[in-house]
């Protein structure tokens, strides 16, 4: 019975959130590919540094933070807030930024292309995916953070293409030994199922209430691959040091 427990645990990865590992049974499964869908402001970019940092810090684990939407040092000086100190951490070496905006600001402050990554032409699923595998191997990451997948997708009107686009994508992560998180941005779109949730391993989401009150940000797991967890919506915050989940306070969704 014991043997079969420790089996199971060093399969996990724990995220290093206070009571989202509880829901999850001891936390993600190694390997896999997990959404977080959220709209602006819903804790996604916080979720998933605090996961990275958790394994920087206490496992010693090197960290991948691919980022599409934010500035590198935008990102550095956000997280600084919560005590997290990714400058720190890019600099003796366990945590690798890698700016991959398809969008880039001149000194003038005029936008330009991110010419070092597409000529001309939209940012391939293909290229991102080789662009990862290469810097995952190089530094032999455990944790990695795609910000995010949405910024992907938006280029494309064609869901078949999507589809198979992010589905190699998720094939080559799940190739690596890494657990990665893609977020994934929602705008009011409460009542359809994305695509991408179809194609990932789990999907965690979040919301948060513009009614505000006690229970304003809620987590959700909606699905989560050879995983018994926790069901219900339970109540979130976002503290001063991150994000705690409080698996005893469930919300109505
Ligand atoms: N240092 C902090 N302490 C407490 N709450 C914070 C702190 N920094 C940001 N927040 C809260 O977190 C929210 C942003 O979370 P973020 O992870 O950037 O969301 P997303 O990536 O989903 O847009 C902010 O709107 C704010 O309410
Ligand atoms: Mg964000």
């Amino acid at each position: 019975m014991e043997k079969t427990r420790t089996r199971t645990m060093q399969n996990r990865v724990p995220t290093g959130i206070q009571g989202l590992d509880e829901i999850l049974g001891g936390g993600l499964l190694r390997r896999s590919c997990v959404i977080i869908s959220g709209g602006p402001g819903s804790g996604k970019t916080t979720l998933a540094t605090q996961f990275l940092y958790s394994g920087l810090t206490d496992y010693k684990e090197p960290a991948l933070y691919l980022t599409l939407t934010e500035s590198p040092n935008e990102i550095k000086n956000n997280m600084k807030a919560y005590g997290w100190d990714l400058e720190t951490a890019e600099k003796t070496g366990g945590l690798k930024i890698i700016d991959a905006r398809p969008i880039l600001l001149t000194s003038e402050g005029l936008i330009t292309p991110n010419e070092s990554l597409f000529r001309g032409e939209m940012l391939p699923f293909s290229h991102i995916a080789r662009l990862i595998l290469k810097e995952i191997r190089d530094i032999k990451a455990k944790r990695v953070i795609i910000d995010s997948i949405t910024v992907l997708v938006l280029q494309y009107v064609n869901k078949f293409y999507i589809r198979q686009g992010l589905l190699g994508l998720v094939q080559a992560l799940s190739s690596q030994d890494c657990t990665s998180l893609l977020l994934q941005e929602t705008v009011g779109e409460r009542n359809t199922i994305p695509l991408e949730w179809a194609l990932a391993h789990g999907v965690i989401s979040l919301s948060c209430d513009p009614k505000g009150g006690d229970t304003a940000r809620a987590i959700q797991i909606v699905k989560m691959r050879g995983i018994k967890h926790g069901e219900r919506v339970y109540a979130m915050e976002i503290r001063e040091k991150g994000i705690v989940v409080h698996p005893k306070v469930t919300v109505l969704p």
